[in-house]
């Protein structure tokens, strides 16, 4: 397959490294504007923690105008002109997967005719420093389509492509549930890991309960006003085992923060506030979070 990686952060990175890995993949990368002289060469750490250098391929308007698979692996907040940018260049037949952080920033994208998919993956890899990728943990993949739709062909070709490349993956037709959960976990794990500067593991500790109690309350019954079902008994568990599972790792939204960098919380307890606005919920613990995190943002 034509793939083009769009992002040179962790995640787009992890994905260009182990796509590239495959001779019958033509795979590059389009880096943001803001990098002037893009490397020739990245570094890749593996899981084994051997670092190697690999030649980088770097996206032309021609990859991107012959592409079949077009992996958009910024953060939220930049998905919007990251598709602007390479829009008026796409071909009919390429399908759009997304891998980010959060919900909400797909809601005006209707202009874009290409089939649009979700990945959420649940490895753990950090940037060590630019176009120096270390994956940290294996996780898991879901695939799953959010609108348009696909031959039976081309979902399967691009399903084993993917899988091939970084296992375990699975293409799931609720891929909506899947976002919902893994939103329910980054409003409680991230902003509260960015604000008392902890580990994700840290949350497990006691003196977290009532707060995380909270937020697993006002999620439900967010989610429940837009049809997702919750139990909160289930949520917490499985908020409880992705911080076992990461507990050493520095969330998303605390590396961001420690890093200056603009935060997702518009999108993640952000989009809660929203929605609960939208059904006239009451979510003091959701809007007290987005306020402190967007002031240490500030
Ligand atoms: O954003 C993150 O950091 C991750 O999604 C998660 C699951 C919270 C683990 O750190």
């Amino acid at each position: 397959m034509r793939i083009v990686i769009v992002g040179q952060g962790a995640i787009g990175l992890l994905w260009y490294h182990h796509l590239a890995r495959t001779a019958a993949n033509r795979v590059s990368l389009l880096c943001s504007k803001r990098i002037e002289n893009p490397p020739k060469k990245y570094s890749f750490t593996d899981i084994n923690n051997h670092s190697t250098e690999f030649s980088l391929k770097l996206a032309s308007d021609t990859a991107i105008a012959e592409a079949d698979l077009i992996i958009v692996c910024v953060k939220s907040y930049q998905v919007k002109d990251a598709i602007k940018s390479i829009q008026h260049n796409l071909p009919a037949k390429a399908i759009v997967i997304f891998c980010h952080n959060g919900m909400g920033a797909l809601e005006n994208l209707a202009s874009l005719t290409q089939p649009a998919l979700v990945l959420l993956t649940t490895h753990g890899c950090k940037v060590e420093k630019p176009f120096h990728v270390v994956h940290t943990g294996i996780g898991h993949n879901n695939l799953g389509l959010l609108y348009g739709q696909l031959t039976t062909t081309i979902k399967e070709t691009m399903t084993t492509t993917l899988e091939q490349a970084l296992p375990s993956l699975l293409f799931v037709d609720n891929i909506q549930e899947k976002q919902w959960l893994k939103l329910a976990i980054n409003c409680v794990i991230n902003p509260l890991t960015a604000l008392y500067n902890i580990d994700n593991g840290q949350l497990l500790e006691s003196k977290y309960n009532e707060i995380v109690t909270e937020l697993i309350n006002e999620i439900i019954t967010v989610a429940s006003a837009e049809g997702i079902k919750f139990e909160f008994d289930n949520l917490q568990q499985q908020l409880r085992l992705v911080a076992k599972n990461t507990a050493n790792n520095c969330s998303s939204m605390r590396a961001d923060v420690l890093q200056n960098r603009k935060t997702e919380i518009d999108y993640i307890n952000g989009y809660i506030v929203n929605l609960a606005e939208k059904h006239k919920i009451c979510v003091p613990a959701n809007e007290k979070l987005l306020l402190k995190v967007k002031a240490l943002n500030s």
